[in-house]
């Protein structure tokens, strides 16, 4: 696909919606009372929330984008946790063949899912890790934002690298919930949506005061309207303008593609009231993500979106959690 702001917006039209009976696996001799998706599973806090919902009894497909990884990292949870209930499935998150063809697998082995947890993510960011290091940014500088104009040092924010992270953490977490939701909408246990947001979409971290009060009021977005700011967003990208024109600059793509993850939740939220719907902010944990800087642990990291996966029936939905709590951030 050309990789131009266009071809970012029409990265979400473009996904051919998946046939669902394509291809036939073997069906799952026992259908699993509560049946999980896993997003980038091979690794960090994904890998936890593997682990932590596998030890709850539910049976998680863990996927990741790369076949050996998430191989070896299912491999070992399975031997060291002892947990046969985990099963592996490549999903490149970017790639609609892989999207479909992981929500064929679903439907003909299990024919439902209960859970999907979109986890997976990139920073949007080439770094220079040794100058990164050297920086010696305490946490409290880094998740304050006011860490920022350090940081353009040594973090190059070009247009391919923002590109392929809007690609994956918003377009991604949308084309993966819209291939799965015919199957979440069979679910026998109540179907439950976790989106890892972060607390770079926070809109105290948005200048643009125009846009900070739009994304206040949830009564005027659906998808058309975030592909419009996305598309805007890449063209002041690659006209130099995004300080010019409001963006947020600690981290300037990774922040813009929570906030529309956050502004996504709502809207789903709001269209499928009998499920639970909710996007969570995992704290500050150290994993590649954020080249291990953070100071939780994945296991502390993975409680916010575990507790948000197995929510009862009469549990919130369209709200934001920093870890496990709840806060009001729009
Ligand atoms: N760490 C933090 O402090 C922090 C703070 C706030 C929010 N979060 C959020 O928490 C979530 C997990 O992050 P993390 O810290 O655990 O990061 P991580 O250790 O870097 O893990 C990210 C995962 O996403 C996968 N991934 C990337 N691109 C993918 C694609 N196209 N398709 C499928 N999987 C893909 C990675 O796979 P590969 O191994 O193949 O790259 C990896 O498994 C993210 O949504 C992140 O934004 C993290």
């Amino acid at each position: 696909m050309e990789n131009t702001a266009e071809a970012a917006t029409g990265a979400a039209h473009d996904s051919p919606k998946p046939r669902l009976h394509a291809v036939r696996h073997e069906r799952a001799e026992v259908i699993p009372e509560r049946l999980a998706v896993v997003t980038g599973g091979n690794k960090g806090i994904g890998l936890e929330v593997c682990r932590q919902l596998a030890l709850q009894g539910v049976t998680v497909i863990l996927t990741a984008r790369d076949e050996r990884r998430g191989k070896d990292a299912a491999d070992s949870l399975r031997s060291e946790s002892k947990l046969p209930n985990l099963i592996f499935h490549q999903l490149d998150v970017r790639c609609d063949t892989s999207v479909t063809s992981l929500a064929q697998y679903i439907e003909s082995r299990y024919g439902k899912l209960d859970i999907l947890v979109n986890n997976a993510a990139i920073s949007g960011i080439v770094a220079d890790e040794e100058g990164l290091k050297a920086l010696n940014i305490d946490a409290e500088t880094w998740t304050s934002g006011r860490a920022a104009n350090l940081l353009k040092e040594v973090f190059q924010n070009t247009y391919d690298e923002a590109f392929n992270c809007l690609n994956t953490n918003y377009y991604g977490c949308k084309r993966v919930t819209e291939a799965l939701l015919p199957l979440l909408k069979l679910s026998t246990s109540g179907a439950r949506i976790v989106n890892c947001s972060s607390l770079a979409s926070e809109l105290k971290r948005m200048p643009n005061e125009k846009l900070r009060n739009d994304l206040c009021n949830i009564n005027i977005w659906d998808e058309d309207r975030i592909e419009a700011v996305l598309k805007t967003f890449l063209e002041d990208l690659k006209n130099g303008r995004l300080e010019e024109a409001g963006w947020p600059m600690m981290l300037p793509t990774y922040s813009v593609s929570k906030m529309v993850i956050n502004l996504y939740t709502r809207i789903m939220a709001r269209r499928y009231p009998e499920m639970r719907i909710n996007c969570v902010r995992p704290g500050f944990v150290k994993t590649d993500l954020c080249w291990n800087l953070g100071v939780l642990t994945p296991e502390q990291g993975a409680r916010g979106p575990v507790m948000l996966a197995l929510l009862p029936d009469d549990g919130p939905t369209g709200c934001y959690f920093d870890q496990t709590e709840m806060v009001k951030v729009w």
